[in-house]
This record gives structure tokens, C-alpha cells and sequence, in this order.
């Protein structure tokens, strides 16, 4: 038996080699790695949840970034009151405005002279990006009687005075607080304008809350999102999307911890805070760096449902970030029930029905239906007793309170060693459902982890990879073979998604000139934005899914990079809804590859239609692709034949490769 399947496999090989060559190409299908897929051992489901997004307000993520708002302290309660701001004139900060967590405004009072202004200059975050003929909508909240302002857009290029390219003059006619509206049209791109605004008349104006916005944001949104950023995203199609943080979740000290109660609501009553990376790099230090909360929990869940991903908050679990304090500065565990009820509500929040507290809240914010949230994670990047002493009590609250909740427990800021080791037996004895793993590591961990999950436990929690990205040694910057690496050790990912059931690169987003934290995997400046070669492998690995494992041997073994592989890590899947076989390669070696893969177990009349294969390579191992120059390199498209069950190919030096084939029944 087992020879007649070699020779139908020779057979099937030299046929292919045959029409490979007709048709020019040349495979050296003697020495190539033969991979079987049993198409006919359908194993367990890929989780839809697969491959997600993970947000944090790092790099300028969200405030100067995705939050689309231009105005950077619009609402003068940055520490230094007028950071961010230039003043001139007679400018007062007053602090008894309308709005109780955020009292500070200014007020703008007659220059005493009729050829002198006063007024205010806003720099924007590293300047205001505006686009030729896109329109911004500029509001504010003032009183005044029946004074006049203008409004300016202003060019911040040269030494000389700078110009107004556009404005609009608004007249404030009532002596109570109000919300006034402009829209202001560019007529020129300028990646770093200033916005102005003044007193025209011989009175007295106040002003809080100054805000500009583009029109067009994500769903033209008010509040809005930036819409070139949420697009990459949505393009992905993630299956989850895993908010607020990160270390900003656990906050500096405990006042300024991540607290969602404070991110929902009007936004000019939103609190601000500080955001830990404004100091947490000396050598990246940006004090001008703060949260406005203007993108805050209702706006992620909607970001996520708008992305068509399943939304997995992060609470702070009662531990202040535990690299900045020492056991003895932490909340005690007598203390923790404001904590614990912080996560109930956020359930009510997001679910409850609009009668409940909270889910009236949600409802007067624009979204009455349920957010439907199913999971909930408990601290970050905890580690010691002190991790699991706290989250016990929220277990119990929680699963009494919502049994339907899956938790996410957390294994630490490492991938092994001793914390690690501690953490995952206790987060089983939990029985948290999902356990967090964190691996900023080199491209040697990535090559020798291919079977990480072989081995793990089939029946404790499962595993969220909630960060990891490669950080090349000697390299920390964003390079193809880092990306190479990461689509190399997911294949690993997808051979155990019985137990892998979330992984979320990190992080997300960074700003060209505002960036702590590095590779990242989308970059943007005030104007463009860049898709990277890690975004790519993510996005090839979350279009081509699958619906379940396959099985894919080389001499009857995984294919995850070990000895005698080759440097080859592959892996296979079944997409049950396309009816398709999925058979993602990642060779990292400098040679290519020659492979034969066999879809063994095809039934008599079933066969491979022809296919696609889609590659993503650069010959610069150190190249990615930039704001300047963002389609450098991308996923190439190509159609692949096989002889109905084998495909031979080779897969070229340094490359991920991605085939995928239809099955075609033979009537
Ligand atoms: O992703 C950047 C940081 O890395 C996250 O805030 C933290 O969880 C991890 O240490």
C-alpha cells in the first residue's frame, strides 16, 4: 500500500515537473522537502478570534494619532496650562468654566489699543496636518457678547511672519456658555500649520474646549477617528481588538491608573491624564504627551464593531505598573473592591440594558444595542503572588455576576523563566480562560520557538499571544526578516490553534516623530501613513485563517524550522466556508526551497483547482516600507497549478508564501 502511494506521488511529481517545464519554469523537484497536508484529518477550529489588533496610547497611538482631534490641550488643563499654546495679548487663564473636570479656559480681553490683538496659537501635535480642499470643522465653547473672533489656519514654515492660508470670522452672541461651529477649508496641504484664533472686537470673549477636526473622519464621525488609520485596520479584518493597554492600563501611581469610567460621557467632561510614555524612555522624552481620553471605552468598542472585531478590554487588577513600585505601594487586596466593581460595570456599560445605570450611559452615547462583550482581561503585565492574591476575588465576582465572561489572565512581561513559570500553573488553578503571553524578543527566539505550543497543556486556560513582535538584535527598527521571523513562528500559532486561540502584534501605531517604542506596525505621520512588512504578514495570516487545522508533516514531523528543516516553517488549514486548502511557507533561509507538497486523503473525484500563491519578500533584509515610500514591499500576487493533488514550487530565499487552492470535484 504504502509503495503504490510513492510511485502515484512520483508520478504526480514527474508529471508536474513535466508542465512545470513546458510551461518555462524550472523545479528541482528531486531535492525538494516533501510535505504531506492530510486533507482528510480535519482537525480543530481556528477560533475567530485568531488574529486581532492590540491599541495602546503609545507613540502618539490615539491622542495626535488615531483621535483624529488637531488641537493639542484643547482644553487648557495640561499641567503647564498653555503648552501647546502660544499666547499674546491679554490672555487670562480662568478656572471656574462649565464643565467640573475640566474647569480651565481662557479668556480674551481688549489689547487696550485698536491696532493690538489678543489672542491664541495652538501647534497642533508636531503641527496640524491639513490636506488641499478637505474641510475641517473648527468648534468651540465661548461667551461673550456679540464679540467677533477669527479663526486662522496659519503656515508654521518659515522665519517671517506667518500667513493665514484660510479663516473665518465667528461672531459669539450670547453671554452664557455655548457651543459654536465653523468649517474651514484648506486650499493648500500643509503637513504643519498652526491654528489662530483672535479677538476682533473691542470686548471680552471666553473660550474653552478648542477643537478641530477633519470632516472627514472614519463614518464622518463628530468625536471622530482617523480615517486612513482606521481603514488599515478594518483592511486587516482582525478577529479581535484588545484596549486600553499595555502599561498605561496599570498607570505610574495610582491616580493615574487607567480608569474607563473617566473615558466615557461628554468628552469635554472627560478627565485628563498622563500618559506614561511621555517619561518612561529618557532618551524619547515628550512632556507634552497626555490623555484626553477623547478616544475612550465607548469609542473602542465602537472601533471595534465597526472593524468587525470581538472587543477585549484590559482592567487594571488593583497593581500599579510593578517595575515603578515596590509590593508595599500596592493597592491593598482589603481594597479592591472599587476595582472589582469597575469591571462589573464595564460589563453593564458595555451589555446592560439601557434601563441599568451604565447601560443608559452607553445608550445616551449613541449606541442603545448591546456591545455584545464576551471576554474581559484582568491586569496586564503582572507577576508575583501579588498577581494571582488579586485576581482571585475578581474571578469569583465575575463568574458569579457573569458566567457568559471569558477572563484573560496574564503570565507576565516575560515568554519563560522563573515569573513565567510561577504565573501559568497559578492562572490554571484560576481557572482564568485565556492566559496573556508577552515576547518582545530576537529573531533566534522567533526561529527556535516554531513549536512553542506543541507540548502545551490541551486542558488548562488557552493562549492569547496579547503581544509580540521580533525585535531584531542590534535592529530595533521595523526590517523585512523581522517580519519574516514573526510569519514564521505564527505558523506555529496556527498548527496549535486547538490551544492558540488570540494573538495581537505590538504595537500597533506609531508617530513618525513621536515614537517611545519600536518596530511598530503601522507608521504615520500628520498627513500619510504606512503599512509595514509586519502588518502584511498579519494581514496575510488573518485573510487566509481557515476555519480548521490540518496536519502538515515533513518526514512525519511539524514543519517549525528544526534541524534538518532547513530553515522552513509551514503549516496548513482547511476553510470549510471557501471550500479551500491553505498552505502558508515561511523559508528563512538564504537559499530557496524546493517543496512538494501532497494533499493526501483527496477523495477519488476531488482535486486542486488551480490556485494562488501570494509571497511577501525583499531581497534588503533590512528594508521596510516608509512614509515616503510605502509600497516597497508587498504581498505579490501570482496563480499556481498543481496536478489535481501535489504542488510543487519553490519558494525563494527569505520569503512567506501563502498558497491557497480550491477544491474542484472531478463529476
Ligand atoms: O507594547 C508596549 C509595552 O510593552 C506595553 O505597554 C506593555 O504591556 C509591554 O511591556
Amino acid at each position: 500500500m504504502r509503495i503504490y502511494k510513492f510511485i502515484i506521488m512520483k508520478l504526480h511529481r514527474t508529471l508536474f515537473a513535466a508542465l512545470a517545464m513546458a510551461a518555462g519554469v524550472t523545479l528541482n523537484a528531486q531535492n525538494a522537502h516533501n510535505m504531506v497536508v492530510q486533507t482528510n484529518k480535519v482537525g480543530a477550529p481556528i477560533q475567530p478570534t485568531m488574529y486581532g489588533l492590540f491599541f495602546e496610547d503609545i507613540n502618539y497611538g490615539a491622542d495626535g494619532g488615531l483621535y483624529a482631534e488637531l488641537i493639542k490641550n484643547r482644553s487648557f488643563e495640561f499641567p503647564q496650562s498653555f503648552m501647546g499654546w502660544n499666547i499674546f495679548g491679554n490672555v487670562k487663564l480662568m478656572d471656574d468654566g462649565p464643565f467640573e473636570r475640566n474647569p480651565h479656559y481662557v479668556r480674551l480681553g481688549n489689547s487696550g489699543h485698536a491696532h493690538k490683538h489678543t489672542g491664541i496659537e495652538n501647534e497642533g501635535f508636531f503641527g496640524i496636518g491639513v490636506k488641499e480642499g478637505a474641510e475641517y470643522r473648527f468648534s468651540v465653547w465661548a461667551r461673550g457678547e456679540n464679540q467677533k473672533i477669527r479663526i486662522e489656519l496659519i503656515d508654521n514654515n518659515t522665519m517671517q511672519e506667518k500667513q493665514a492660508f484660510e479663516y473665518k470670522d465667528l461672531v459669539i452672541d450670547s453671554k452664557d456658555w455655548k457651543q459654536y461651529e465653523v468649517i474651514l477649508k484648506s486650499p493648500r496641504t500643509e503637513p504643519k500649520a498652526h491654528l489662530r484664533i483672535f479677538l476682533e472686537s473691542a470686548g471680552t470673549v471666553d473660550l474653552e474646549h478648542v477643537s478641530l477636526f477633519p470632516t472627514d473622519t472614519w463614518e464622518g464621525r463628530k468625536n471622530g477617528l482617523r480615517k486612513d488609520l482606521v481603514q488599515a485596520l478594518y483592511d486587516i479584518k482582525p478577529g479581535v481588538f484588545r484596549f486600553p493597554g499595555g502599561c498605561i492600563v496599570e498607570g505610574t501611581d495610582v491616580a493615574t491608573r487607567y480608569q474607563w469610567k473617566n473615558t466615557v460621557g461628554p468628552v469635554e467632561n472627560r478627565p485628563l491624564n498622563e500618559n506614561r510614555w511621555h517619561y518612561t524612555f529618557k532618551y524619547r522624552f515628550f512632556p507634552d504627551y497626555f490623555q484626553t481620553y477623547g478616544l475612550g471605552f465607548f469609542e473602542y468598542f465602537q472601533l471595534s464593531e465597526d472593524i468587525g472585531a470581538e472587543p477585549l478590554p484590559i482592567l487594571n487588577c488593583g497593581l500599579i505598573c510593578q517595575y515603578q513600585n515596590d509590593p508595599e505601594h500596592q493597592i491593598a487586596t482589603s481594597e479592591l473592591e472599587c476595582y472589582i466593581q469597575d469591571a462589573l460595570d464595564l460589563i453593564e456599560f458595555a451589555n446592560g440594558d439601557v434601563n441599568t445605570t451604565w447601560g443608559k450611559v452607553r445608550a445616551e452615547m449613541g449606541h442603545p444595542e448591546s456591545f455584545n462583550l464576551k471576554f474581559i482581561g484582568i491586569g496586564n503585565e503582572q507577576w508575583g503572588s501579588e498577581y494571582p492574591e488579586r485576581l482571585k476575588p475578581f474571578i469569583e465576582r465575575l463568574r458569579k455576576a457573569h458566567p457568559e465572561i471569558k477572563i484573560v489572565g496574564s503570565s507576565g512581561p516575560n515568554s519563560e523563566g522563573e515569573d513565567f513559570d510561577y504565573l501559568w500553573p497559578e492562572m490554571t488553578k484560576l481557572k482564568a480562560d485565556l492566559v496573556d503571553e508577552h515576547f518582545y524578543r530576537p529573531e533566534s527566539w522567533f526561529l527556535a520557538q516554531g513549536n512553542r505550543y506543541d507540548n502545551y497543556d490541551r486542558k488548562g486556560p488557552k493562549v492569547f499571544a496579547g503581544e509580540y513582535a521580533c525585535h531584531g538584535k542590534g535592529k530595533k527598527w521595523n526590517h523585512f526578516n523581522a517580519a519574516l521571523m514573526e510569519a514564521a513562528f505564527m505558523t506555529g500559532l496556527e498548527r496549535n490553534a486547538d490551544v492558540v486561540h488570540m494573538a495581537t502584534y505590538a504595537p500597533l501605531f506609531a508617530h513618525v516623530e513621536g515614537w517611545q517604542w519600536r518596530p511598530d506596525m503601522i507608521w504615520f505621520d500628520n498627513l500619510n501613513s504606512v503599512r509595514t512588512c509586519s502588518y502584511y504578514v498579519q494581514q496575510l495570516y488573518a485573510h487566509n485563517k481557515g476555519t480548521n487545522v490540518l496536519p502538515l508533516t515533513m518526514d512525519k514531523k511539524p514543519v517549525s524550522g528544526q534541524e534538518g528543516q532547513d530553515g522552513l516553517f509551514a503549516s496548513a488549514v482547511w476553510d470549510k466556508d471557501e471550500q479551500a486548502y491553505i498552505v502558508k511557507i515561511a523559508n528563512t533561509s538564504d537559499s530557496a526551497q524546493p517543496v512538494s507538497v501532497t494533499f493526501a486523503g483527496l477523495k477519488k473525484n476531488d482535486k486542486l483547482a488551480e490556485g494562488k500563491c501570494i509571497t511577501l519578500h525583499s531581497a534588503d533584509l533590512d528594508k521596510d516600507n516608509t512614509v515616503e515610500n510605502p509600497n516597497v514591499i508587498t504581498p505579490q500576487e501570482s496563480t499556481v497549478t498543481t496536478d489535481g493533488h501535489v504542488l510543487n514550487a519553490e519558494v525563494a530565499p527569505r520569503t512567506f508564501a501563502v498558497y491557497k487552492f480550491v477544491k474542484a470535484s472531478n463529476k
